[in-house]
């Protein structure tokens, strides 16, 4: 039996698409005042402490509005997520305009501060790729994460310039080097 009232979970990364625990429901949300970008390090999902790869994190930017989902969760379902969403990414609870319906709702998100040892920073767009064409860690190739949020994001029919400009240029990579 649940223990607690089921919450949300605000994700705009892998955890749009690589749900590995169970939900009670999902729908689209935004967050806004904030930007998706690949600037935090992976030590332990798409790189490795030597080569790391580069994950999605949340930056502040009061121009941006970040689109997502939010699943609904049982309370218990927080012990995975805090074991899988490690390595810089700690919990904050920010409100998002959910759809479907139109609602704001208070959800817990995983974002990485600029202040965490893993974190990485901005960098040019092509550097950036390059960056992802080449890792790999234990949860799969870093081109794997990019490729499948680019198509998560084009499902809840969301533009983002910043992923599709990376996927874009992954693509170019990966066609190169065949
Ligand atoms: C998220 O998906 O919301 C956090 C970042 C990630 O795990 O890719």
């Amino acid at each position: 039996m649940p223990t607690a009232a089921p919450r949300w979970v605000f994700g705009y990364g892998s955890l749009i698409w690589r749900v590995d625990f169970p939900v009670l429901a999902t729908r689209p949300a935004q967050l806004r005042g904030w930007a998706r970008r690949f600037w935090q390090g992976s030590h332990d999902h798409r790189g490795t402490p030597n080569a790391p790869g580069r994950v999605v994190t949340l930056v502040p930017d009061p121009s941006a509005a970040c689109a997502g989902v939010i699943h609904q969760v049982e309370a218990e379902t927080f012990a995975h997520l805090d074991g899988r969403e490690q390595n810089g990414y700690c919990r904050l609870v920010v409100e998002v305009e959910a759809r479907c319906p139109a609602a704001r709702l208070q959800a817990t998100t995983y974002a990485a501060a600029a202040s965490n040892p893993a974190y990485l920073g901005p960098a040019p767009l092509d550097a950036i790729a390059a960056h992802i064409h080449r890792a790999a860690g234990p949860s799969g190739s870093n081109a794997e994460y990019l490729l499948e949020l680019d198509a998560a994001l084009r499902r809840l029919g969301t533009a983002d310039a910043h992923v599709a400009s990376l996927a874009k240029r992954v693509r170019d990579l990966e066609a190169a080097s065949r």
